[in-house]
């Protein structure tokens, strides 16, 4: 599958763009990039000094391009998303993508000795949080002419592997929300919902996954740009309910 690999500067202009763990790796670079394009981001992270440095960085060159959202998605609950709902409805009048990236690697362990407070704290993060987002803004997202439903995925969610404990295992549970979701609105909106393997990605979390590697052998997050934005072109629509690789969406 090939796309434009230089899609116009305002590309994204006029959309509304939701991005968890815009904080920090893929997500910043995300958040950047998109803005850059043209749309306007909400960016989600935990931490609000993290966020506010985000904010300061894209106000300097594209005035208001994003919005930031402090939540820790460890410890929000279904009226945290009801709230964001509301402020979005208030302030937007659809919203036109949802990337689910915020993700927490836990443990690499045997799941005989796998710790059960990772194992809770990931699944809330990794899977419960993008439930309880995702069913919040259904609505805001079905009002779009044309939305994205983004899900993060791994290799490691796509065929088990040893020592990979609760992430692995959470991104099966991603892909499942998936396909899921996308059989449920594929025929009655204008949704297009899929998962999207980054792949090995310089950045914090490939580095606590493999310490001894060089960080410099990884291509970086803002390289992963095109293909996130090839899923929001028109013709990103035929991607509906796949699992896809973003390094093989450059081929
Ligand atoms: N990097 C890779 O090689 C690779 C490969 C395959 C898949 N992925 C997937 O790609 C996505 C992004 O990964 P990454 O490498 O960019 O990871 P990262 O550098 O660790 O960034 C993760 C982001 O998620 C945020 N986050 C973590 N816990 C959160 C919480 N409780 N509430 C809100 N935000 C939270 C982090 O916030 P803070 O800034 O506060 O830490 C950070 O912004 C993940 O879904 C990951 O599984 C990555």
């Amino acid at each position: 599958m090939t796309f434009d690999l230089n899609p116009a500067n305002d590309c994204l202009a006029g959309k509304t763009i939701l991005i968890t763990g815009a904080s920090d790796g893929i997500g910043r670079a995300l958040t950047k990039g998109f803005c850059e394009h043209g749309a306007h981001v909400i960016a989600l992270g935990r931490s609000q000094e993290k966020l506010e440095a985000l904010f300061d960085e894209i106000e300097a060159c594209r005035p208001e391009a994003i919005t930031i959202h402090p939540l820790d998605l460890a410890t929000a609950q279904t009226e945290d998303y009801k709230l964001l709902a509301n402020a979005l409805d208030e302030q937007f009048s659809s919203l036109d993508g949802l990337i689910h990236n915020a993700a927490l690697l836990g443990a690499r362990s045997p799941i005989e000795f796998y710790p059960d407070g990772d194992w809770t704290t990931l699944m809330q993060v990794n899977v419960t949080a993008a439930f309880g987002l995702t069913k919040a803004l259904l609505p805001a997202l079905a009002r779009s002419e044309d939305s994205r439903l983004i899900f993060t995925s791994s290799s490691v969610g796509r065929k088990g592997r040893a020592f990979w404990g609760a992430y692995g295992i959470s991104k099966f549970a991603v892909e499942g929300l998936m396909q899921t979701i996308a059989e449920e609105v594929g025929n009655i909106s204008n949704i297009k919902v899929m998962s999207i393997n980054p792949g090995g990605t310089r950045t914090a979390m490939r580095r606590d996954a493999y310490p001894a590697e060089d960080p410099q052998t990884q291509p970086t997050a803002e390289s992963l740009l095109p293909a996130y934005l090839a899923l929001f072109s028109a013709e990103g629509q035929k991607f509906h309910g796949q699992a896809l690789d973003a390094r093989n969406l450059e081929a």
